[in-house]
């Protein structure tokens, strides 16, 4: 069983080619197979997902427990999704938010995450890096429990 759970939210399933300006040129493939190979390194199982339906967000949340952790991009569903908050909430998974784009440099509507205010923290706008930190943050996280 993965321990970290890296989400991602709609759109996301199009990097590489969606405004590689704000998002980058890399694909989420090749960003997901390294956050699972730098995981796995360290004998730690990491899982990723990518949907543009907003109720299997919530069955993947509502599916996770207080030990597991969570990298969460919940793109456009970050500035909307009261249900989202909630569910974080609900199940008291740790997470930390991850945004490619500055979201606080950006349209004024980006700049409010519902989301942040359940999350441990948020990184934004360091592009891929800011999943591999988090990652980073998460593997620690896992490891301190674990002693
Ligand atoms: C995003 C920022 C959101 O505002 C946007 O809707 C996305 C991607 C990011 O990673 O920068 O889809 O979450």
């Amino acid at each position: 069983m993965a321990s970290i759970w890296i989400f991602h939210g709609p759109n996301l399933n199009l990097l590489g080619i969606r405004e590689p300006l704000h998002y980058g040129t890399r694909t989420l493939a090749e960003i997901n197979q390294e956050l699972v190979a730098s995981a796995n390194q360290v004998g730690i199982n990491a899982e990723c997902r990518q949907t543009n339906h907003e109720g299997d967000l919530l069955d993947w949340i509502q599916a996770l427990t207080p030990n597991d952790f969570l990298i969460l991009n919940p793109a456009a569903w970050t500035h909307t999704s009261y249900a989202i908050r909630d569910a974080i909430r609900a199940v008291g998974v740790p997470t930390v938010e991850v945004h490619l784009s500055n979201i606080h440099a950006r349209e004024a509507f980006r700049a409010n995450s519902v989301i942040a205010p359940v999350c441990i923290g948020q990184v934004s706008g360091l592009g891929a890096e800011g999943y591999v930190l988090a990652l980073r943050y998460a593997i620690d996280y896992q490891e301190r429990r674990r002693k």
